[in-house]
Formats: structure tokens, C-alpha cells, sequence
């Protein structure tokens, strides 16, 4: 995020060097995205990127297949675009002569003194050691990368490292995560991502906040009666089942997405767009979520596992790679309550889950209704309260429902929609969602990355759920392309309320 300038300005010259470079990460997601930074000219001229990985692959032969993971991923994006549009050859050529490759395993300190050498010979100094690595890796590249001396900063040579999720599996391990990358590098060094801040309808939540003097007015537990955060995929778990049955949807999205959306919304004002004051309140807000009991987890919480759908589709233990008696939950549901003066008494619902009938992330703010009095002696029996809707994805926008009268002579009030579309008003270059987060990496500006306290505090607050359902956890069902299971709509009714319909 550039603060303070219309423009943002080209990175300084760097070696990105890609950890797990034959993986699905950097094919999906990091190519294209470095990509796109260079399109818009925001890298500079001397960046240079280095590939390691255990493949047999020469430099040419690397840049070539990066070159076509680029082209698959528009495609796949934007089927309509002709494949020789895609890639500006005045943009991708001189990036393609700064792109090599090591072979190496990451386990062996002869890999770490022949990157220390690529890294010499770029003349760069600043380093950016990506792990698109599996979770395994983490701490023993970065002791190697350390033991080789590659961590150590001079003026004018930066070392960074960007740590993928997940950021260990519950609160212990990340805090054990947490020590062992501490012990070989400063916090300033580590980059912990989480792509949700890297969206711009995500990074837009701070904004609209705090630059709308109007919402501060109403935004506490005197207007607001809960909050409602979803994550709906309709997507399954595609060809990663081997590593989702070990996870499942809470450890998955909550401490980590689904948290993130909780900061942005119920956060304090910062003191300044900085790093610091930035992380410091959402790791205070994550800090105040209330630590339930094993038997209010329970109460509090609904996990379920998708079973076969229509159409053919197939149920979670039929899928590639999970167990056929696997009880890993594939949705999630929880209510948190945030203990602080803005928020006590709100409940935040939160619920994610894998094939459900539509793709939809959004926040939605449910208003205290109005007072019926005035109602008394009409035809209006119910006045639905007002809703804020912060579409994260697709259709990313932001709209208020409002009651209005329906024209004609009886009195009649109808939903109607106040709102904006991103598509109306900005015109968007594709973009992966990386790109602002490589170029803060890049700039070191950490205020889109995790500290290790919002980590952990995030973990803190999903351990009693893991801790509760290990003990004594049930696995309600529903049907593959649904719109999730029964018992989460129970959650809500049982204190009068309902979710938002999804899509
Ligand atoms: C990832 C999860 O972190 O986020 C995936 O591991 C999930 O299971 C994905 O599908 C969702 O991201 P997005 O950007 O599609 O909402």
C-alpha cells in the first residue's frame, strides 16, 4: 500500500528468489503477479529472479514454462483473450533475461552457498527469500538460509522472507514456528502473508471506515446488532484433498481469512496507516475475542462435511486424496463475541465452506431494527432491519438495504439498495491479489503482512474450538451445491436472527 502518493514509485532493485519454483503457488499466482508489476512498471529494471527447486531445469527452459504459467492463468481467467495479447513481449523480455534457476534440495547447505553465490553475481544486496514451500520447509530454510549468512543485513542490502500459510496448525506450533523463525531473523524480516490483504475490496474496509467520518457515528454496539462474515466456496477441495483432510475448514480459513475480514471491521482507528499502529490494533481486537469454554465452543460452533450433491456431484470422502471415513469438517460456522467497550454484546457470526451453491465473501453489518410504533395501525407487520454489505467477491462492491414505500396508495415498504460496484467507478488491470504484496515486500512496507502476535492471537481465539470438537466434536452433512447445513441456520434462529441468503 503506498501512503501519501498519488503513484506508486518502482521497487528497489532486489533478487526474489522463489522457494517450491515448480509449485502450484508461483504457476497460479506469484508468476503472473510479477508479471503484472512489471507491466505496470513498478519493478525495477534490475530485479532478478531465481527459482530453486529439486527439478532438473535449465534458465531458459525455467523462463519459458514461467512464461506459459503467465499465459495459462489469463486464460484460464479470460478465456476471450487472444494468447498473443497476453504477454507484452517489451515487458517480458528483459524480465526473462534477469530469470535463472538453481537445482537443489532445500535440505542440503550446499544449495544455500550456491544461492549465496547467484546472489553475489545479480549485484543486487536485497534479497527477498520467498517459501512457496510446503509448511515442512519453513524453519529449516530459513536456519539454512541464516547459517549461510544470507539473512545478515547491511545498509543497502535487505533480507526478507516471506512465510506462506499455514502459519502452523494450531496455537502451539505457530508459536513454535514463531520462535524458530525469531531465532535466526528480526520481526522486520519475516513476512507472514495471508492473500486476503492483498484484495482490494479487503483493503478498502480501513478505508471506507476511516475516511467517512458518517460510519464512525453508528459503528458500536449502540446501532450495530451483530455482524454476519462469509466465506462461500463453490469449488471443493479440487487436488489438494490429501492436504485439506489434514487441515479441514476451520484451521484452513478462520484463524487467518475469516479473521483478517474481523480486524478490518472491528478494529479501533489506528493511530496512522503504519505498520505498527496498524497490526498493533488488530492484534488488540483479535486479542479481546472472548475465549470460550469447551461447552460454549460447542453451543457455538457447527462443523459439517459436504455429502454428494445433484447433478453427479461427488461427496467429500468420494474426492482424490481423503479418507473414505474421514470426518475432517469441509464447513464451519462459529459465533465470537468481541469483549471490549465497542463491541461487548455483538455477536460476529463467521462461516466458510467448500462447495456450497455459489461463490460469495462478504461482510454483512446488521443494524438494531427500528422502533414498529409507528406502524401499529398500517398494513407494515415487520420492518426488516438495515444491512451494510461489504461484497469482498465477486461482484466486489458495497451496498446499504434501505426500506422504502412502494409508490401507490397503500402503505407498503420495500427493500431497496443504496450502493456502489467497484466495476462502475474504477477501472481495474487483472491482478491476482499478489501484486500489492510483493511490491510491499519489495518496498518493506509490512502493514498487509502478519506480526507474530496477530498470528497468534488469531490461533488463541480457534484453539478452544479445536480443543472442544477434538474431545467430543460432531459432523453435521450437507448436500454438495447447497447452501450449507441446517445446523448453521439453527445457530442463528435460536437468537432470532437469520444468515443473509448467499449470492
Ligand atoms: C486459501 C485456502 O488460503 O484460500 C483455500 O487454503 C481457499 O482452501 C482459498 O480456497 C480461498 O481464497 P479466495 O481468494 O479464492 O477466497
Amino acid at each position: 500500500m503506498k501512503r501519501g502518493k498519488t503513484t506508486a514509485e518502482p521497487a528497489p532493485p532486489a533478487t526474489l528468489f522463489l522457494f517450491g519454483a515448480h509449485g502450484d503457488l508461483v504457476k497460479r499466482l506469484l508468476m503472473p503477479a510479477v508479471y503484472n508489476l512489471a507491466r505496470d512498471g513498478l519493478l525495477d529494471p534490475h530485479l532478478h529472479i531465481v527459482g530453486v527447486d529439486h527439478n532438473e531445469v535449465g534458465d531458459a527452459e525455467f523462463a519459458e514454462r514461467l512464461k506459459s504459467f503467465i499465459i495459462d492463468q489469463a486464460r484460464a481467467r479470460h478465456p476471450e483473450q487472444a494468447e498473443d495479447t497476453i504477454i507484452d513481449p517489451a515487458v517480458w523480455e528483459p524480465l526473462a533475461k534477469r530469470i535463472s534457476y538453481v537445482t537443489g534440495d532445500f535440505t542440503n547447505d550446499e544449495t544455500y552457498q550456491t544461492l549465496g553465490r547467484t546472489l553475489q553475481a545479480t549485484g543486487t544486496g536485497n534479497a527477498v527469500f520467498y517459501l512457496a514451500t510446503s509448511p515442512r520447509f519453513f524453519t529449516e530454510v530459513s536456519q539454512r538460509l541464516a547459517r549461510a549468512g544470507l539473512l545478515y543485513e547491511q545498509p543497502n542490502a535487505y533480507r526478507r522472507v516471506v512465510v506462506e500459510k499455514p502459519f502452523g496448525s494450531d496455537l502451539e506450533t505457530a508459536q513454535a514456528l514463531n520462535t524458530q523463525l525469531l531465532d535466526v531473523m528480526s520481526e522486520s524480516q519475516i513476512y507472514r502473508i495471508d492473500h486476503y490483504l492483498g484484495k482490494e475490496t479487503v483493503q478498502n474496509i480501513m478505508v471506507n471506515r476511516f475516511s467517512n467520518g458518517i460510519f464512525e457515528a453508528f459503528w458500536n454496539n449502540h446501532y450495530i446488532d451483530h455482524v454476519q462474515i462469509t466465506a462461500a466456496e463453490a469449488v471443493g477441495v479440487e487436488t489438494r484433498g490429501g492436504f485439506y483432510d489434514s487441515i479441514g475448514a476451520l484451521r484452513d480459513m478462520v484463524p487467518n481469512h475469516l479473521f483478517q475480514l474481523l480486524a478490518m471491521v472491528a478494529m479501533e482507528p489506528p493511530a496512522a496507516f503504519g505498520a505498527d499502529a496498524v497490526r498493533g490494533e488488530k492484534a488488540k481486537v483479535i486479542g479481546a475475542i472472548r475465549p470460550w469454554t469447551t461447552e460454549e465452543a460447542l453451543a457455538n460452533s457447527v462443523r459439517a462435511q459436504y455429502a454428494a450433491g445433484d447433478k453427479g456431484m461427488k461427496g467429500y470422502r468420494e474426492e482424490d486424496r481423503v479418507a473414505p471415513d474421514s470426518r475432517t469438517e469441509t464447513y464451519v460456522a462459529l459465533k465470537v463475541m468481541i469483549d471490549n467497550w465497542r463491541w461487548m454484546g455483538v455477536p460476529f457470526y463467521l462461516r466458510t465452506g467448500k462447495r456450497l451453491s455459489v461463490r460469495d465473501t462478504e461482510i454483512a453489518i446488521c443494524f438494531k431494527p427500528a422502533p414498529y410504533a409507528q406502524f401499529r395501525d398500517t398494513n407494515v407487520d415487520y420492518i426488516k432491519p438495515n444491512f451494510l454489505h461489504m461484497q469482498i467477491q465477486p461482484d466486489e462492491g458495497m451496498w446499504f438495504d434501505l426500506q422504502a414505500k412502494r409508490p401507490g396508495p397503500a402503505l407498503i415498504i420495500d427493500n431497496v439498495k443504496l450502493g456502489f460496484a467497484y466495476k462502475d467507478f474504477f477501472q481495474m488491470q487483472p491482478s491476482t491479489g499478489y501484486e500489492t504484496l510483493l511490491y510491499d515486500c519489495f518496498i518493506g512496507d509490512q502493514t498487509l503482512f502478519q506480526r507474530a502476535d496477530n498470528i497468534e492471537n488469531g490461533w488463541r481465539a480457534v484453539q478452544p474450538f479445536l480443543d472442544a470438537w477434538r474431545e467430543q466434536g460432531g459432523l453435521s452433512e450437507y448436500p454438495a451445491g447447497s447452501d450449507g447445513p441446517a445446523a448453521a441456520d439453527e445457530l442463528l434462529a435460536r437468537e432470532g436472527r437469520t444468515w443473509h441468503s448467499l449470492g
